[in-house]
């Protein structure tokens, strides 16, 4: 490509015409906030309009509050009027810039977008409050940038993982309805690093799919593959979501963990992941994905005969994973979900919060 300028699009009018009421002119910052939340009450879709106010309300907020309790602090320091700090434009316009580089570091294998929303907690906290759980179904945790579409099929009890990959592990259970019943041909995604903690997407050398696979429920619902156990991994920390976490103070790392999503008709479908107890990082994982009812007890199993009988080539011992998953159907999922919004919102909020 040439170093010459390129040609600018033509901007075009998007037709909408003007408004039927005119807005003041904003000669205070409140009057700007003001003025924004006015016209996005002219966003014709309501779901749109209601999401839009509430986003543009809490980041105008944002840049007000910065300014407001740095002000406050200042005072403790100093009278002098001049040096109140607060969002600075400078401040913003790095903003603008980490933002910038987010999308430029972005190509089809790499998302820092979802990474970003990772590590501010925001992908745990929507996936949270999407998939509430009842009856002991079983929770849900972060699905990652990790998972493909090209695993390849695992009979009961063959290995997920090629030999050397790590230390053994045996992972079994049952996928079952909230009442007990089994749930007989669900789809089982299951995924994992390595022993050097990296997935298989991670080299650069990939030739097939490695410490992953696809396997079904049997007739009475049971699932049994082999594995390794998985080890703890920093996520991808040289862009831009890196330097954040640095700038922040906070660590990169995720305890290690066996994810796994299942899927069976009528059923909602499931992504979670599996913790070993014991790990240093369980309590301040960088993505927010641990819940306390997903923390495993890794069974020690030494046992020579044991560890062939289940298909280890080198014997000796395993590590044993056992875990039954309970599966919502769609419609107690969707109930959940219903009853969870009426609790978190009285209608009288969702007013207040649409008018002010
Ligand atoms: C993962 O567990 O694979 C993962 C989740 C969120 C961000 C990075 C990695
Ligand atoms: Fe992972």
């Amino acid at each position: 490509m040439s170093d010459a300028p390129q040609a600018q699009v033509k901007a075009t009018s998007n037709g909408i015409p003007v408004p039927s009421f005119d807005l003041p002119l904003p000669d205070r910052p409140d009057i700007i906030t003001a003025n924004v939340q006015k016209l996005t009450e002219l966003t014709p879709n309501p779901r749109h309009r209601f999401i839009f106010k509430a986003l543009l309300k809490h980041l105008h907020q944002f840049v007000n509050e910065t300014r407001r309790v740095y002000y406050l602090l200042n005072l403790q320091f100093s009278t002098d009027a001049t040096t109140i700090p607060s969002l600075t434009t400078d401040e913003w316009m790095a903003a603008i810039d980490f933002l910038t580089r987010i999308g430029q570091k972005c190509t089809p294998l790499r998302q820092e977008t979802i990474l970003l929303s990772d590590v501010l907690g925001v992908s745990a906290l929507v996936d949270s409050i999407n998939n509430p759980i009842a009856g002991g179904a079983t929770e849900n945790s972060v699905l990652g940038p990790f998972f493909t579409e090209d695993a390849a099929d695992v009979n009961f009890g063959e290995s997920i993982a090629s030999e050397g990959k790590g230390d053994y592990m045996y992972v079994e259970g049952r996928i079952l309805t909230t009442d007990g019943q089994p749930i007989p041909n669900a789809v089982i995604e299951t995924w994992e690093t390595d022993a050097d903690g990296f997935y298989d997407t991670q080299y650069a050398d990939r030739s097939h799919p490695d410490c992953r696979g696809r396997l079904r429920s049997d007739d009475d619902g049971k699932f049994g593959y082999r594995a390794v156990v998985p080890v703890a991994y920093p996520i991808p920390g040289d862009g831009p979501v890196g330097e954040l976490l640095l700038l922040l103070g906070r660590h990169n790392m995720r305890p290690n963990h066996l994810h796994m999503m299942v899927e069976a008709p009528g059923f909602h479908k499931l992504v979670t992941a599996f913790y070993p107890d014991g790990c240093d990082y369980l309590r301040s994982d960088c993505v927010f994905g641990v819940k306390k009812s997903l923390v495993v007890n890794l069974k020690d199993i030494v046992d020579d005969e044991e560890a062939r009988k289940r298909g280890f080539p080198h014997g000796d011992s395993f590590k044993l994973l056992q875990y039954d998953i309970v599966l919502l159907t769609e419609d107690q999922s969707a109930a959940m979900r219903a009853g969870i919004e009426e609790e978190r919102y009285t209608i009288s909020d969702i007013i207040k919060s649409t008018k002010s």
